[in-house]
């Protein structure tokens, strides 16, 4: 398919596009650079999404910036990545703020150190009344540990006869979730080849369309971008029905 920078029609664009930002490592490799310059890339690419994303009225938008497995990497990439998400929402919040976007983080939040997270809670404070884009960074993030804490809890209330287990539905369980508010996933986009999902939004993404691109994250643009909505935009979601004309 050739490049294009149009986006498809408003209303022919997903409610909710979440995006697992691989192969910043690999941009380097290619260009004997460290991984560390990788990285550095991979935030350009943070800024032209989010913009796109804003530019064409996107409802949702939700980026793997840091998984819980992460934290595995040599010393070094960590601290590095983590003075990058540091500069981030430092230099970036007041544009996010003025452009009506309103950011949250799903994650972890106690293992990051305590001034990254005093800066996201203040991102959050500043661009909560925000009507526009819903940016949501899974940072220290993982759909297992997700799942497994809002299943304790539960059983924690149901132990002290504070909740009646009868009303634990898939739709009452996704209100225990991280992502409670937002809609699920319509289309979910993994950069670099890897075609899977790395403990990623795995409750939510029960019903989402898999858009696996070979691009490593940093050359991800805009057109691209744009060019991966207007795929999704010709799919055929059938969430286990069968199709109005296939009916006989
Ligand atoms: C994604 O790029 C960034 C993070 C996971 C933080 P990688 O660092 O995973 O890049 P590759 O997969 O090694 O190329
Ligand atoms: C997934 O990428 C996490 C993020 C994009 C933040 P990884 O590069 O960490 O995933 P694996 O290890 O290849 O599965
Ligand atoms: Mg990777």
């Amino acid at each position: 398919m050739a490049p294009t920078s149009v986006p498809p029609a408003k209303e022919a664009l997903p409610r909710h596009v979440a995006i697992i930002m691989d192969g910043n490592g690999r941009w380097a490799r290619k260009r004997h650079l460290p991984r560390a310059a990788g990285h550095v890339a991979g935030v350009a690419a943070v800024r032209a999404v989010v913009r796109a994303a804003v530019d064409i009225g996107l409802e949702n938008l939700t980026l793997y910036a840091f998984s819980s497995e992460n934290w595995k990497r040599p010393h070094p990439e960590v601290s590095h990545l983590m003075g990058l998400f540091r500069a981030y929402f430092r230099e970036d919040v007041t544009e996010l703020a003025e452009r009506n976007v309103h950011m949250r983080i799903i994650g972890n939040r106690s293992r990051a150190a305590d001034d990254i997270l005093a800066m996201i809670e203040d991102g959050e404070r500043r661009t909560s009344v925000n009507t526009g884009l819903n940016l949501t960074f899974a940072f220290d993030y993982g759909a297992q540990e997700e799942i497994a804490a809002a299943a304790r809890e539960m059983a924690r209330e149901a132990a002290r006869g504070e909740l009646d287990p009868e009303i634990v539905t898939p739709q009452y369980f996704a209100t225990r979730l991280l992502t409670h508010g937002i809609p699920d996933p319509d289309l979910v986009i993994r950069t670099s080849g890897e075609r899977r999902l790395s403990n990623f939004l795995l409750w939510q993404s029960a019903y989402a369309e898999f858009a696996f691109v070979d691009t490593l994250w940093p050359d991800f643009s805009r057109a691209e971008f744009f060019e991966v909505l207007q795929a999704y935009a010709l799919r055929e979601r059938r969430f286990g029905t069968v199709a109005p004309e296939a009916v006989a």
